[in-house]
């Protein structure tokens, strides 16, 4: 079958898109290949903490509902896309943070709210989100990105409130008292292959079970560039595994300098493929998602300049190579 959807395979794994939600209601062709080759989706944006509570105390949870209830008549499922962050906070939060950079060249962000009305806000947020969507949601990103390069916590408004990491133990807990079903995700980038950071992140994994936090899973983002490897990808999702977790691959792309050329092309569709015969070979991979999958509207030239091409079609929606290759591995 011309498609990436397999709700019959034999290991339970989902493939999956992050999706934009403006597109998905002005392009057909976009809303089509959603509906038709993927078995999960994950809001791109529109769950986000900037655009659920646009102004403090008004929440709207529109554009996300509209994606819900589009999965709900795909029979597909939803990765929820994120809870705690310090990225893209609403505007009226953003503005009392200024951001400054440590010794070792780490930022740090410092709030003018003192620290319990952070904790107060935070607590409201995850509560009420997850609310929302209780029994809707398959897989929450419950805290993404908590850790620097280097392996060190990230000195975020969170870090600062709670003085430390205790902010994420208690976010799983605030997510599992308001959807008990959800599969509950620690989310970061840079832990694919084993280092400072997937040590952090693995330390982390290791207590939140042993102090019997309600984490369910780990989220390798997996955003790649043809320029840098991934080597021990596998064993370092079976380490996270051994620990009595789900392990996902959260938002993957592979991007390149531009323009392609035909031995970067080799290289990216050897990537994908890569990729996804480690979920396969890890009993607890449980999903598989690309970070959307049309190059024109890819996350990756406006972040990386000079750079693109990540995705598993190209800026006409027509497959690419690394298209076919994740059909030939499923
Ligand atoms: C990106 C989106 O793709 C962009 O549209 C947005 O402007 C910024 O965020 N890691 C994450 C995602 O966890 O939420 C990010 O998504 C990409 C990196």
């Amino acid at each position: 079958a011309d498609s990436l959807r397999r709700l019959d395979h034999p290991s339970g794994l989902r493939i999956g898109t992050a999706v934009n939600t403006d597109l998905l209601a002005s392009t057909p062709q976009y809303a089509q290949i959603t509906a038709q080759q993927f078995d999960s989706v994950t809001a791109e944006n529109v769950m986000k903490w900037e655009v659920v509570e646009p102004q403090r105390g008004t929440l709207d949870f529109a554009a996300a509902d509209r994606l819900v209830d589009f999965a709900h008549a795909n029979k597909q499922r939803v990765r929820g896309h994120t809870l705690v962050w310090h990225s893209q906070l609403p505007s009226w939060l953003q503005a009392t943070i200024t951001s400054t950079t440590d010794a070792a060249g780490n930022r740090v962000d410092t709030s003018s709210l003192p620290a319990s009305e952070l904790k107060a806000l935070l607590k409201k947020h995850v509560q009420e989100e997850v609310g929302h969507f209780k029994g809707r949601v398959w897989q929450w990103d419950v805290v993404n990105e908590a850790f620097n390069e280097d392996g060190t916590p990230r000195q975020d408004v969170w870090y600062q409130a709670w003085g430390g990491t205790g902010y994420i133990a208690d976010a799983f807990r605030w997510a599992h008292e308001a959807d008990p079903q959800a599969k509950l995700f620690y989310n970061d980038y840079n832990i694919e292959f084993t280092g400072p950071k997937s040590d952090a992140a693995f330390a982390l994994a290791k207590q939140l079970k042993a102090q019997r936090v309600p984490i369910d899973g780990v989220g390798f983002q997996t955003h790649l560039d043809t320029q840098y490897g991934f080597p021990d990808l596998q064993a370092n999702l079976q380490r996270f595994a051994d620990l009595g977790l789900f392990v996902a691959e959260t938002e993957v792309d592979v991007r390149s300098t531009l323009p392609v050329t035909a031995a970067v092309q080799a290289k990216q569709t050897s990537y994908w493929t890569q990729t996804l015969q480690a979920c396969l070979a890890v009993e607890n991979c449980i999903s598989y998602t690309a970070w959307g999958f049309g190059d024109a509207y890819s996350w990756v030239p406006g972040t990386f300049p000079g750079q693109g091409a990540a995705n598993l079609y190209d800026e006409d929606l027509a497959p690419k190579p690394q298209y076919t290759a994740l059909q030939d591995v499923l």
